[in-house]
């Protein structure tokens, strides 16, 4: 069995995936980190040169090969709820964890980094966010459990995830 996560950029879900998986022992996989190694080179570079479609196309390769996998937690890029195929493939093993936050501390969380292209260049971040976040809501929210962590720190949230595992595991 693999704990997925899954959530719009700036939810948390490589932070809260490594801590979650060394609480359980568990292997900790990162599919943008995957697809970085494979292509040789970061994620911007590969939307700028190659574009998003290519993206997508390797990211789905990545994802149906870790979906095989066992005792892992994965977490994955913003981008994957939207291909229904990577989801049927992350649930064959998979309990589907969705984290979300608000479009303000998205936007705090993620303008540090410049590693995002999805919200590079362009001249209304905010704007950019809650358009995306309103178009991935319905994707997001078909998951098995949702967490906000808009207020939450990492160790809160995995806590969260424990307590949700451990009521899982009585029924
Ligand atoms: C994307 C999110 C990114 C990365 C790529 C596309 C998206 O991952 O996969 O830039 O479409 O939301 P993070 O969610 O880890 O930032």
């Amino acid at each position: 069995m693999n704990i997925v996560l899954t959530g719009f950029m700036g939810t948390g879900k490589s932070i809260v995936g490594e801590k979650l998986a060394q609480r359980l022992g568990m292997g900790y996989i990162d599919t943008d980190q995957i697809i970085e190694e494979r292509e040789g080179c970061e994620i911007s570079k590969i939307f700028k040169e190659k574009g998003e479609d290519y993206f997508r196309k390797i990211e789905t390769e990545v994802v149906k090969e870790v979906s095989s996998f066992n005792n892992c937690v994965i977490a994955t890029g913003g981008g994957v709820v939207l291909k229904e195929e990577n989801i049927k493939a992350l649930r064959r093993k998979g309990i589907i964890i969705s984290l979300s936050a608000n479009p303000r501390v998205i936007l705090e969380r993620t303008s540090k980094s410049k590693k995002r292209p999805l919200l590079l260049n362009c001249p209304d971040p905010y704007e950019r966010i809650e358009r995306m976040l309103n178009f991935r809501k319905p994707y997001y929210e078909k998951m098995d459990l949702k967490i906000d962590t808009s207020f939450l720190n990492p160790t809160e949230v995995v806590e969260k995830i424990l307590k949700f595992l451990r009521k899982d595991g009585d029924n």
